[in-house]
């Protein structure tokens, strides 16, 4: 392929040109959060919302290349846990580095042993995820959490074992703010 260069809207996290956009509502990651009653609810009145979409730039999904993506998280809460990413690992346990452009948000990111780190995500800030952790985004603001990750392009995603195990924590709204809790 030859060199691209592809524009990047901050704010609302636009990306132009992209390859895919995918867009996860409430019904599509229902496991993900603890209270199933009330996401029941929010699903009833609310019509199924998009928690989140995302724009892929137009890069092979192949070694060699860096693959990167934009995603922007709605404000909102399913009960008490604030609207947030699936989480997943990456098959070949590579690293990904994470951008913040708009919004307010946390990361939460555990290794293969169980191990717990959180990492705030703001537009002054970049993350970096070492190889072998899973890692998940949280919208803890008001408005829309919008991010850019990079990552090899054999990175591929691996959702199952987070879906199968979860995440040791969970990020909750309290009368404090948001709270960090270990999951039950
Ligand atoms: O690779 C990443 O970490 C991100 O680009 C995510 O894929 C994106 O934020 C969406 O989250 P998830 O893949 O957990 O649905
Ligand atoms: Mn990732």
């Amino acid at each position: 392929m030859i060199p691209f260069s592809a524009t990047l809207d901050f704010r609302s996290g636009y990306l132009t040109p992209h390859e895919a956009a995918l867009e996860r509502r409430l019904s599509e990651m229902l496991g993900a959060y603890a209270d199933a009653e009330a996401a029941r609810r929010l699903i009833g009145d609310a019509g199924d919302p998009v928690i989140y979409r995302a724009f892929d730039a137009p890069v092979p999904e192949e070694r060699g290349h860096l693959v990167y993506r934009t995603t922007i998280i709605s404000p909102g809460r399913v009960g008490a846990e604030y609207f947030m990413t699936k989480g997943h690992h990456h098959e070949l346990d590579s690293a990904e580095f994470y951008l913040g452009m708009a919004g307010t948000g946390l990361m939460v990111m555990q290794d293969r042993a169980g191990v717990l780190q959180v990492e705030k995500l703001t537009p002054d800030v970049t993350v970096y995820v070492p190889p072998g952790w899973a890692h998940r985004t949280v919208n803890i603001g008001d408005d829309n959490l919008v991010f850019l990750a990079v990552y090899p392009g054999d990175a591929r995603h691996d959702y199952a074992s987070i879906e199968r195990d979860g995440f040791t924590a969970r990020v909750l709204a309290t009368d404090d703010g948001p709270e960090v809790v270990m999951a039950e």
